[in-house]
């Protein structure tokens, strides 16, 4: 918030200083003074800094800030010389010579005229910085996140071979021993929120989705062993939801504020599939089986279902009767073996869903649903299935409280009540094995309890703590 009044606060100042302009030379298109916080900032991150970021700096080039600017790549020669822009390596990069390609962005489209253009005008009028002092404050894997509390946990996954949990951060994805008992690494990159993560199914690489809200949107996909970022893709300009794996591996998807599902293809970051039917943001997603169909819940309180091969929006997998469906829906899952489908959202009532309608539409019906299970006080917002699909976890939130249930997939009895929660409850993951279950939330412990009796077997706060000295002294540098 601060910084987006910060924005507003600029662009005030922008218009009142070219206010007097406009009215002398009244009838031309006035020209503002390109703004590298509001101009160039933002081109930079849309189209460079996935691969120019300190995670990955490519060409030993970081674009990720005004200060990152001021350090010559590989080659020596500078970035940018003010009043230069001929003589500057930036925009020569993205400038095509006669009949070629420019060199920049690598593999992607180039940039657009205006956009060369603004860059070339900025470089001319001097390549000055007005962008808000906190950005100068750089973090990254030299600098991690300094943390004075318990930051809200928003996602956890086990890694497919139960050795390793990946925790959100602020800014990082904290990465455990299963057991909580060592931090094996930290993978520090843009997005300031992490707002979901998910292993690949075969363990190698981890996918990330975030960004900084309002700002930017990014999935990320680490090389687990390796602790490397692959890739950065920005996609739209706020934070990402609902990251997923199809089965084997080859595609990642999405959900957007922009009430969009999309999906990439996890070696090349390209975007493969693009589906706008719904009509509030986009906050799950997951595959069929068969990894033809993507399944997406929003907030529009509808799950859908669409076609990979076409893109193409095919069915309302929950009732569309007005009045049946109660408030967004937040978390969805696939049971391992079956197209089933576990839901859950803000009436509390998890639910299990059939994904393809064997018979016709009738108005009014909730025909795919096969299961209801007891409410959760609250708002549900993280659930999954048990590796083997015969028991469901859930976790709701409820008035500062939350809680934690293990219900039976097939009857629907309740087995456990994960004890020592002390705070809504924003993300549960099974281990695959079974036997234990983590979940994370408002008070930041990451708690591992057992599956079979509910008991509380290890709670930990995971990133490291700093005293609010050290902290002031960091802040002060
Ligand atoms: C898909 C990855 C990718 C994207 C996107 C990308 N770059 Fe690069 N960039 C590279 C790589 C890799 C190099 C190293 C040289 C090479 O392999 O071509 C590089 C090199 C550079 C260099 C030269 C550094 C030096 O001095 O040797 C500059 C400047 C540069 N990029 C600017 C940009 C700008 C500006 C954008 C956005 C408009 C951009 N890049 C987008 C991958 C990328």
């Amino acid at each position: 918030m601060a910084l987006l009044i910060r924005c507003c606060l600029l662009s005030i100042v922008a218009l009142m200083t070219v206010g007097p302009l406009v009215a002398a030379d009244a009838p031309t298109e006035p020209t503002k003074q390109v703004s590298f916080a509001r101009d160039i900032q933002p081109l930079l991150q849309a189209h460079c800094q996935g691969c120019h970021q300190p995670a990955k700096a490519s060409g030993g080039t970081v674009l990720t800030s005004y200060a990152s600017l001021q350090k010559p790549g590989e080659s020596g020669t500078s970035l940018i010389v003010p009043g230069k822009p001929e003589e500057s390596e930036l925009l020569r990069q993205v400038v095509a010579a006669e009949g070629e390609k420019p060199a920049m962005p690598k593999g992607a489209a180039p940039l657009a005229a205006a956009q060369i253009d603004l860059l070339r005008r900025w470089i001319s009028e001097g390549a000055a910085d007005d962008s808000p002092a906190q950005s100068a404050d750089p973090i990254d894997r030299e600098h991690p996140p300094v943390y004075t509390s318990p930051p809200v946990l928003s996602a956890i996954d086990y890694s497919p071979d139960g050795s390793l949990l990946a925790v959100s951060g602020f800014h990082e994805v904290l990465l455990y021993k299963a057991d909580g008992s060592e931090l094996v690494a930290r993978l520090v990159g843009l997005s300031e929120r992490i707002e979901s993560l998910a292993f690949s199914p075969d363990g190698t690489k981890l996918a990330v989705s975030g960004g900084s809200p309002a700002r930017m949107g990014e999935i990320q996909i680490w090389d687990v062993s390796t602790r490397e970022l692959k890739h950065s893709i920005p996609v739209t300009y706020d934070t990402l939801f609902g990251v997923s794996w199809s089965p084997d591996g080859t595609r990642i998807a999405f959900g957007c504020t922009d009430n969009t599902v999309r999906a990439l293809e996890a070696n090349s970051g390209q975007q493969v599939l693009y589906q706008g039917a719904h009509a509030d943001w986009v906050l799950d997603t997951v595959f069929s089986k068969d990894a033809s169909h993507l399944i997406s819940v929003s907030r529009d309180r509808s799950m859908k279902l669409t076609e990979v091969a076409t893109q193409r929006f095919v069915d309302n997998i929950t009732s569309i009767t007005p009045g049946a469906l109660k408030g967004g829906l937040m978390t969805v899952d696939r049971h391992p073996t079956e197209d089933h489908l576990l839901i859950g959202g803000s009436d509390g009532i998890p639910k299990l869903y059939q994904t393809y309608r064997t018979q016709a539409r009738v108005i009014g019906d909730d025909f795919n649903l096969i299961r209801q299970f007891e409410a959760l006080p609250g708002r549900i917002y993280s659930a999954e299935f048990s590796a083997d699909g015969n028991r469901l976890v859930v976790a709701s939130s409820y008035d500062q409280h939350g809680e934690v249930r293990v219900y039976q997939t097939a009857d629907a009895a309740k087995l456990a009540t994960l004890a020592g929660q002390k705070g809504p409850v924003y993300a549960v993951a099974f281990r695959p094995d079974g036997a234990q279950i983590a979940s994370g939330g408002f008070d930041g412990m990451v708690r591992l309890n057992d599956a079979q009796s509910g008991a509380l077997l290890k709670e930990f706060v995971p990133v490291p703590l700093t005293t609010a000295v050290a902290a002031a002294s960091q802040a002060n540098n």
